[in-house]
């Protein structure tokens, strides 16, 4: 399993040059280079005998089916696109580690069918909406977002259009009726693998997450000229409110809130700034304490711009819930990671990831690779090489369960 180790992590290091940035890792949405992905991915699918498609929302789907199989079918992979300056393994990594364990179930001569999903849009970096590509496998895509405009004024069908797809063949995109489960090979993105020494881990569930933007809209003027009391100022407004985000999340268990965009207009340094944008993105592992928090920070949001004479207006972009991830496949995962001879973790996802979106529709597990450091949706995000490893070797105790179980996942 070394040598398919090791060309798991070239093959995430070359796809990695495949970016919208030379000398970083920028791969938005339906973006020139995820048609250069898609290329080089097709290529490896096909390489293996899977039947290759692209969806409407651009997720590219390899089918591997063996001879005389059952019909049923697993689904495996993740996503393609990337935070702006980010690491080589963060979703990329889940697609190569499945057509690794679609070549092992083809050794194994396993019976069941294999869908390898690698997803156009997960990070909701283009259009401030995450999990394009899964919520449209799974039957949730809401037709409102094709609307959605990006920082140029792109709409989501447009650039659907514009990638040569046909937003109106978005229902084409629904999972097969004989999907039996969804499993997820990731990185953890945080420290906590590390800090025990372990490699892998089951994850037992991954928190709900609410995404949003806020718009303050002051009056821009003369930075010279204009009175300090007599100011509109968008950013002073959102700087208030930002800085009472984190007040809120440091003094509430378990939340973790992020205003990680902000757009200013007209971003100039000798003139009051008229309008800002900014987004929220807030965590929490229970549904009602992360709506609770929403509903505090939008009425502190009112009470600033209300107090400074400025408008408000807010977009919300994301309310997905927390979701547990499957018993079944879970402990399946389980006794593969202990049939390979580690001891098995179970952990939460702080992070959010298209198996939370596939799991309203078929049971969906994840494996978490350990993340030196704790680094994620950063340049130096890495994986060590023996937890590839070990993670393959689950792959192929992973199929021995399945085939052992005569009713599978269900
Ligand atoms: C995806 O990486 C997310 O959790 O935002
Ligand atoms: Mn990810
Ligand atoms: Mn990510």
């Amino acid at each position: 399993m070394r040598d398919r180790a090791l060309r798991v992590m070239a093959e995430c290091g070359r796809i990695a040059t495949m970016t919208e940035e030379p000398g970083r890792i920028t791969r938005r949405f339906l973006t020139a280079p995820m048609h250069v992905v898609h290329a080089h991915l097709r290529n490896r699918m096909e390489a293996l005998g899977m039947t290759v498609r692209v969806d409407a929302v651009g997720n590219l789907r390899g089918l591997w089916q063996p001879p005389n199989g059952s019909g049923k079918r697993l689904l495996m992979g993740s996503h393609i696109d990337t935070v702006p300056d980010a690491g080589a393994y963060d979703g990329v990594l889940g697609v190569i580690m499945a057509l690794e364990w679609v070549q092992i179930a083809q050794d194994l001569k396993s019976p069941l069918a294999i869908e390898v999903i690698a997803f156009s849009e997960e990070e909701g970096v283009r259009f401030g909406v995450p999990f394009i590509g899964s919520r449209a496998v799974a039957g949730r895509f809401d037709p409102a977002v094709l609307d959605t405009k990006d920082s140029d004024g792109i709409t989501v069908a447009d650039a659907i259009r514009a990638f040569g797809l046909d937003p109106a063949d978005i229902h084409g995109a629904l999972l097969d009726p004989g999907t039996i489960g969804f499993v997820e090979v990731h990185i953890e993105q945080g420290p906590v693998l590390e800090a025990e020494g372990l490699g892998l881990a089951v994850v037992t569930g991954i928190v709900g997450q609410s995404r949003l933007s806020l718009e303050f809209k002051g009056h821009a003027n003369h930075a010279g000229t204009t009175p300090m009391l007599l100011r509109h100022d968008a950013l002073a407004a959102a700087a208030e409110w930002i800085t009472q985000v984190e007040s809120l999340a440091c003094a509430t268990d378990g939340l973790v809130a992020t205003v990680g965009r902000i757009t200013v207009k007209p971003n100039a340094g000798n003139v009051v700034p008229g309008e800002v944008e900014v987004s929220l993105d807030l965590r929490h592992a229970k549904d009602a304490s992360r709506i609770a928090a929403v509903g505090k920070l939008i009425e502190s949001a009112n009470t600033v711009a209300e107090r400074r004479g400025i408008a408000l207006q807010r977009t919300d972009r994301l309310d997905q819930p927390a979701v547990p991830m499957d018993e079944r496949l879970n402990s399946f995962l389980a006794d593969a990671i202990e049939a390979a001879g580690m001891s098995v973790k179970q952990m939460p996802s702080g992070a959010g990831h298209d198996a939370m979106v596939l799991a309203s529709r078929v049971p969906a597990a994840m494996l978490f690779l350990r993340s030196p450091g704790g680094l994620s949706h950063h340049p130096a995000e890495s994986v060590l090489e023996e937890d590839v490893e070990a993670a393959l070797k689950v792959g192929s105790k992973f199929f021995d369960r399945l085939a052992a179980d005569s009713r599978q996942i269900r």
